[in-house]
């Protein structure tokens, strides 16, 4: 068998985490979070404008994410560190040097890798690609942010120039405001060809 890919994009909030990490485990699959990536980056880059990120060492050990040996996996995960992924994205340079990892990344084997824009840019051509989507203000309730706070992350990540977050073409959207993960879950699953 060759590998396969399940591309999950959507805005913050949507589920994503949780939803791709569910079906990862569901198909055996290993789960890629390239949001945690861009995080991880931006914390490179804190006070230090001039890292090159294609030097830096971004790796997952299970739950766990590294920066240059490092674990950041609670560092990354701070609001200042969410708005400052959000702008670092934005960079047309540091997403070509994220893109180039991710894809080394998922060359080899089953992945489901989630993030704003797998199914457009990192894969276009991933076999199953799903757009998951949920109200903002779930999607704020989820985060425990405002939803002035999620409206201005959506507008950043959707309205920038390079790479902006869209829905590919060919995804299928899977809108998860009131559902529960289980259900989620097994929608995407069963998009899955096996
Ligand atoms: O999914 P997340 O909240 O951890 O992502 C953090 C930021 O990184 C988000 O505001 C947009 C950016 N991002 C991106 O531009 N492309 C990706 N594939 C993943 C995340």
């Amino acid at each position: 068998m060759g590998s396969m890919l399940v591309a999950i994009d959507g805005p913050a909030g949507a589920g994503k985490s949780t939803v791709a990490r569910a079906v990862a485990e569901a198909l055996g699959f290993t789960y890629l979070d390239t949001g945690a990536m861009y995080r991880a980056a931006a914390l490179a880059r804190a006070g230090r404008a001039e890292v090159d990120l294609a030097q830096v060492e971004i790796a997952f050990a299970g739950d766990r994410v590294l920066l240059d040996g490092e674990d950041v996996s609670v560092a990354i995960r701070t609001p200042e560190a969410s708005q400052a992924a959000s702008r670092l994205a934005t960079d047309p340079a540091v997403r070509e040097a994220l893109v180039a990892k991710q894809r080394a990344l998922i060359a080899g084997g089953d992945w489901v890798a989630e993030g704003r824009d797998i199914g457009t840019v990192v894969a276009p051509d991933a076999e199953v690609k799903v757009w998951l989507t949920a109200a903002a203000e779930e999607r704020a309730r989820r985060r425990e942010i405002p939803v002035a706070e999620i409206v201005e992350r959506d507008e950043r990540d959707a309205g920038r120039a390079a790479a902006p977050m869209v829905a590919a073409a060919d995804a299928v959207e899977v809108d998860t405001t009131g559902l529960p993960v289980t259900a989620v879950v097994l929608r995407i699953v069963g998009l899955v060809p096996r």
